[in-house]
């Protein structure tokens, strides 16, 4: 398939885990793919692996004039930016007694601050278009998950987000989506110890994590023109385990 032939697909968080597979299924499919990532070299060295038809910039998703020079940059270079995938996010885990300020407003600023800011740049741009999409990225967690009230806050509000701009964008044909990952193999993936991972594995209605390819086979679906009927959603891609009980 070669959906995204002659686009500009803009992508945060892009060092690794989900972009990663994101970003080589768009570029695969034709797309030119701009990269962002708080870390600039590790984002540098992302794109030249990425290939010829790919960017990289150093951006810190919760700095909302940092976001706003990086979409304006594209559009200068671009003239569009055809998708934008608000993938960045960081977990702070602790029980909620025990979240400091710091990592209350770190996991705020990154996960929902983040997605706002970078949809509210490209706003304008789409516009111009009458077409064009954004995806941000929830989690199964946003119903709610032991030892994660900052994390849960922060998705559940990617929720709400997602819900309300897809209403201020239908008219323009521009499309507002999340995704929703269950437990997905990467690097975040690993930060959690086995006994909690094997805890949560066994939680999972297909019994296995699922892989980063998973992730970007959904994304690029719902970035791709085929997908101009369905807006608003939250695409639970996570085997099962957003559902309910599956313990027999
Ligand atoms: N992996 C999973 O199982 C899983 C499950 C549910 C939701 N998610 C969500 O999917 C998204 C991607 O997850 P992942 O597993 O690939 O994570 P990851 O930790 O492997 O990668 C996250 C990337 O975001 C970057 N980043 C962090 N803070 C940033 C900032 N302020 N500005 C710019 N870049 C920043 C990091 O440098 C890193 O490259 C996240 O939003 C995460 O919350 C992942």
């Amino acid at each position: 398939m070669n959906r995204y032939q002659d686009q500009a697909v803009a992508v945060t968080g892009a060092v690794q885990g989900l972009a990663r597979a994101m970003a080589e299924r768009f570029a695969a499919e034709g797309a030119t793919v701009a990269l962002a990532d708080r870390e600039g070299e590790a984002v540098a060295k992302a794109a030249e692996a990425l290939g010829a038809n790919s960017r990289a910039d150093a951006v810190d998703v919760s700095s909302s004039a940092a976001v706003e020079a990086w979409i304006a940059d594209l559009d200068r270079t671009y003239g569009r930016i055809d998708a934008l995938v608000g993938n960045a996010g960081i977990i702070r885990d602790n029980r909620a007694e025990d979240i400091s300020d710091d990592d209350w407003q770190a996991v705020l600023d990154v996960n929902i601050s983040g997605a706002f800011y970078g949809a509210r740049a490209v706003l304008p741009v789409m516009r111009r278009r009458n077409y064009d999409r954004i995806l941000s990225f929830s989690s199964m967690s946003w119903r709610g998950n032991f030892g994660q009230a900052n994390y849960v806050a922060a998705k559940a509000g990617v929720v709400g987000l997602t819900r309300a701009l897809a209403l201020e964008t239908a008219r323009q044909g521009i499309t507002v989506n999340a995704i929703a990952p269950g437990l997905i193999e990467t690097p975040m993936l690993a930060s959690i110890n086995d006994r909690a991972r094997d805890k949560l594995t066994a939680k999972i209605a297909m019994r296995h994590t699922g892989d980063p390819t998973n992730i970007a086979e959904a994304a690029a679906f719902l970035c791709s023109p085929t997908a101009r009927y369905i807006t608003g959603v939250v695409l639970d891609v996570d085997g099962g385990i957003g559902i309910g009980s599956s313990i027999r």
